[in-house]
């Protein structure tokens, strides 16, 4: 079970008064500056409710789909137990609750063709964009809707649970100084090497400090420790919409292009970024080898 952050709700009761006709005009200005409490504390709840209902609401979660891929071609197509991989990924996001809209975007006709039959939303984009935050950003805009928030939702691990994507998108609504949240888990000793398993380190308030595709952090002793909790980047996000306008443009960073991670350019700009952690095992399809084991896995837990 994810544990995700989640936000509280508020009520708000409305206070209503009523007026009798009276002949005493005490009794009216009392009435009148219980009117007017009244009165302001409506409004001021429609306030701060608007600003509650505002702030970041409007969500599209978006799930980017290319054909030609250099590990492995036609992925999004690839049938696990019976069902195309983008479908599985879509039916996941579909139970999200703080989702507006889901769309598909992808270049391929193929693709598109198949998520149409199974019901979703498809938004064809340009083969030119280089990476699935430009196919997002040119999806965003073709939608010609308004949103705040956007969802990058990698269509290669069709077994992400609904409460991770509504967890980076609750805290992105919670946290108005960040312009991008996403999500982290514990990461398993085997993988502590592995440079293509990203580790990230947080401050107290959840806030991203660092992501490496090396270990973070790094003990004196030069070993791993075992009690040390490990921290393994999922690859969900989600962003401002306004700051997905100015992300293409900001120029390549030393850091990003050391490590080639692309979320260091959002730090070393000077922008925060707002971390989930939660339980989950990656089941990334990256390799035709991973189908196999995603299958099994499914059919080990009856998951279908
Ligand atoms: C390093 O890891 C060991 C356990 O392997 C731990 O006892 C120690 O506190 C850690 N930190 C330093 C600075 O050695
Ligand atoms: C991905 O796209 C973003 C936004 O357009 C760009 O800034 C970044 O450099 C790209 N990353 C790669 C690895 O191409």
């Amino acid at each position: 079970m994810p544990i995700c952050s989640s936000t509280s709700s508020s009520s708000f009761s409305s206070s209503s008064s009523s007026f009798g006709s009276s002949s005493n005009t005490n009794i009216w200005i009392v009435h009148g500056i219980v009117a007017g409490a009244a009165i302001a504390a409506v409004i001021g709840a429609h306030v701060y409710l608007d600003r509650f209902r505002k702030f970041r609401s409007r969500v599209v979660g978006i799930i980017p789909a290319r054909f030609a891929s250099s590990r492995f071609e036609g992925k999004p197509l690839v049938q696990i137990l019976g069902k195309p991989m983008i479908q599985r990924t879509w039916e996941r996001a579909k139970m999200a609750t703080t989702l507006d809209h889901i769309v598909v975007a992808t270049d391929d006709e193929k693709i598109a063709d198949c998520c149409r039959q199974f019901g979703a939303d498809v938004v064809m984009t340009s083969e030119s964009c280089r990476n699935g935050t430009e196919r997002c950003d040119e999806a965003l805009q073709k939608l010609g809707k308004k949103y705040d928030i956007v969802v990058n939702i990698q269509g290669d691990e069709p077994l992400i649970e609904p409460e991770i994507i509504d967890g980076v998108v609750k805290a992105l609504q919670a946290a108005p100084d960040a312009v991008f949240s996403t999500a982290v888990t514990s990461l398993k000793p085997e993988d502590a090497d592995d440079p293509n398993r990203v580790k990230c380190v947080v401050d107290n308030n959840g806030y991203a400090i660092y992501f490496s595709r090396g270990l973070i952090p790094f003990n004196k002793s030069g070993k791993v420790n075992p009690q040390f909790p490990y921290l393994l980047h999922l690859g969900i996000q989600s962003y401002d919409t306004k700051f997905l306008k100015i992300y293409p443009d900001l120029q390549p960073t030393p850091l990003q292009l050391e490590e080639d991670l692309e979320q260091l350019k959002v730090l070393e700009n000077g922008y925060k970024m707002k971390v989930i952690k939660v339980d989950h095992e990656a089941h990334g399809v990256d390799t035709p080898e991973d189908v196999e084991k995603i299958e099994s896995l499914m059919l080990e837990r009856n998951l279908s």
